[in-house]
């Protein structure tokens, strides 16, 4: 028997990122080959031409698995039904903005779409913030939408995560595939914390750390930290745009993950609910290390922190407390 089609939601559809990751849905690489979808696009009032556009080519794209698409500005109608939610809306910093101005702007933006998900979507609908500032964007979302239970409401960081995989992979001459369990701790801005020392790599000598075979301590602990941390900063220099295609591959490998579950013996890293592990205040939505399994994630307990790690997650921590408690004046509440 047919399955029934996943119904995906997309803001900011008729931007970058979107356009780059409608086709990526629509093709199966994010719920798989056999999954058929249907697009639900929204955007705001002044892109509705653009958004058509991308309507139009994606009916002209005939792809198999797309069964409809819902092209719309008004976002009750785009949450109706919807079991996926991709968050890409959000106001970018503009000259002379202060974040606080940021933080507001994305407060209403939040707040709107939240109590329409809150309405209109499918029970259990499972939620991926991408817009920056993407981990607290989702805070606010999971504070307008509490109904939505908090383990389904997360941030991307799977780029970050990508990122440093492909940067261990041309160090070492050898393919993505090949390196596993990297980790990305805390927030996806230039505090975020990638892991190396669980991290491995498939060699034809077999199963090795990454540590053992790269021995530039000063590459690991530095050089590789920086790169991935101002690796959005990075393409935006050279490609005058935010990313977007690796952003959009990055949405799939989560949403993928999520739903259909990680790999044997390896994880992912994802933006999530903290529930005191590894010490990180409860509350926060925090890069973890997780497994997924039927459609639930879970944090990876018992991981060795050595000192180096622990001030780099705090650090992280501290960040995202600070843009918790600014959010949160935002919504005129105390904490
Ligand atoms: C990215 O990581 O590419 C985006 O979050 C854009 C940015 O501002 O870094």
């Amino acid at each position: 028997m047919e399955k029934e089609p996943t119904r995906v939601l997309v803001t900011g559809a008729a931007g970058q990122i979107g356009y780059a990751l409608v086709p990526m849905i629509a093709r199966g690489l994010m719920l798989g080959p056999d999954q058929a979808v249907i697009l639900h696009l929204l955007d705001i009032e002044p892109a509705a031409e653009a958004l058509n556009g991308v309507k139009m080519e994606l009916i002209d794209a005939a792809f198999p698995l797309l069964k409809d698409v819902i092209a719309t500005t008004d976002v009750m109608e785009a949450c109706e039904g919807v079991d996926i939610a991709i968050m890409l809306a959000g106001f970018p910093r503009q000259e002379g903005m202060e974040r606080k101005d940021v933080m507001s702007k994305n407060v209403s933006i939040y707040k709107a779409q939240a109590s329409a998900l809150e309405q209109q979507a499918a029970e259990n609908c499972k939620v991926l913030v991408v817009a920056n500032p993407a981990n607290t964007n989702a805070l606010i979302l999971k504070e307008f939408a509490p109904s939505i239970p908090e383990k389904n409401i997360t941030c991307l960081t799977m780029l970050d995560h990508n990122r440093a995989i492909g940067q261990i992979a041309e160090k070492l001459n050898l393919h993505a595939s090949d390196v596993k369990n990297v980790i990305i701790w805390g927030n996806h801005s230039s505090t975020l914390y990638p892991d190396v020392n669980h991290a491995t790599v498939t060699t034809t000598d077999g199963v090795k750390r990454v540590r053992e075979l790269v021995a530039d301590d000063h590459w690991l602990n530095k050089e590789l930290i920086t790169t991935v941390q101002q690796r959005g900063a990075a393409i935006i220099k050279a490609w005058k745009l935010s990313s977007a295609l690796s952003a959009a591959s990055a949405a799939c490998d989560h949403i993928r993950n999520w739903v259909l579950g990680t790999n044997k013996g390896s994880w992912i890293s994802m933006g999530v609910y903290s529930d005191g592990s590894y010490g990180i205040q409860h509350g926060l939505i925090y890069s973890f290390p997780v497994t997924c399994k039927n459609g639930e994630w879970s944090i990876v307990q018992g991981l060795k922190i050595d000192e180096f790690s622990r001030a780099k997650m705090d650090a992280t921590e501290k960040e995202l407390i600070e843009e918790k408690e600014l959010a949160y004046s935002c919504l005129g509440q105390s904490i």
